[in-house]
């Protein structure tokens, strides 16, 4: 069975490391191959841990089962004045995608923001323009696509972008329009 719960500071390496991964599986034409086969790991395991140790800034939920974790998301409340709170990173497991950890995910973390966002209870997310499967789990969750920007590089470092990759920018009015489109 799949069990949500809050990340802390221990959970760092499980979850850099499944970033990683997953980068290195989606990211591939937008992120450098040299950054994807070097550096990431060692990024994410440094963003991960300053993060969790800093609870205040974001809420981080994981999904697991007996096997381990299967998912993340971060969610930063009231991120932006117009769009509101920020889904900063949703990732699912490689070998569990498409059996429903996603939704979950994101349906928890849109939860989250309709009960402690203060600015009300819109959020957002960025998307790589070429990462199709996403965008489509974004649009099955009611997701609109208001904008479209140039990728900002990992940690700042302009190298570890492919080209000049772009990103749309998805959008919820509200919290509780989040919600599975009807088959
Ligand atoms: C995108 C991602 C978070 C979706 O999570 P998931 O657990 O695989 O998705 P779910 O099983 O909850 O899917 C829910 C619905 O979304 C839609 N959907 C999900 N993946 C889809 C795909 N590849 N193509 C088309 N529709 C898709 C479907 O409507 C699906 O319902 P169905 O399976 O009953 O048809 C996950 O696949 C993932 O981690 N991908 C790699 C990392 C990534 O791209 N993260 C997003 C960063 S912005």
């Amino acid at each position: 069975m799949t069990a949500l719960r809050i990340a802390g500071l221990a959970d760092a390496v499980g979850v850099a490391r499944l970033h990683a991964d997953s980068w290195r599986r989606h990211y591939r034409g937008a992120y450098a191959d040299a950054f994807l086969d070097g550096d990431v790991v060692a990024d994410r395991e440094a963003v991960w841990s300053s993060r969790l140790a800093e609870p205040d800034v974001g809420v981080t939920i994981l999904a697991e089962d007996g096997g381990g974790l299967l998912g993340f998301v971060h969610v930063v409340l009231d991120e932006d004045a117009v769009w509101g709170s920020l889904v900063d990173n949703l990732h699912v497991s490689h070998h569990r995608r498409r059996t429903g950890v996603g939704g979950l995910l994101l349906i928890r973390a849109a939860e989250e923001v309709a009960g402690r966002a203060v600015s009300g209870s819109s959020l957002y997310l960025w998307v790589l323009e070429q990462n199709r499967a996403a965008r489509k789990f974004y649009e099955a969750y009611g997701g609109l696509c208001v904008e479209k920007a140039a990728v900002s590089p990992p940690g700042g470092h302009p190298e570890r972008l492919d080209g000049t990759p772009a990103k749309l920018r998805v959008a919820w009015h509200r919290a509780e329009s989040v919600s599975p489109a009807p088959k």
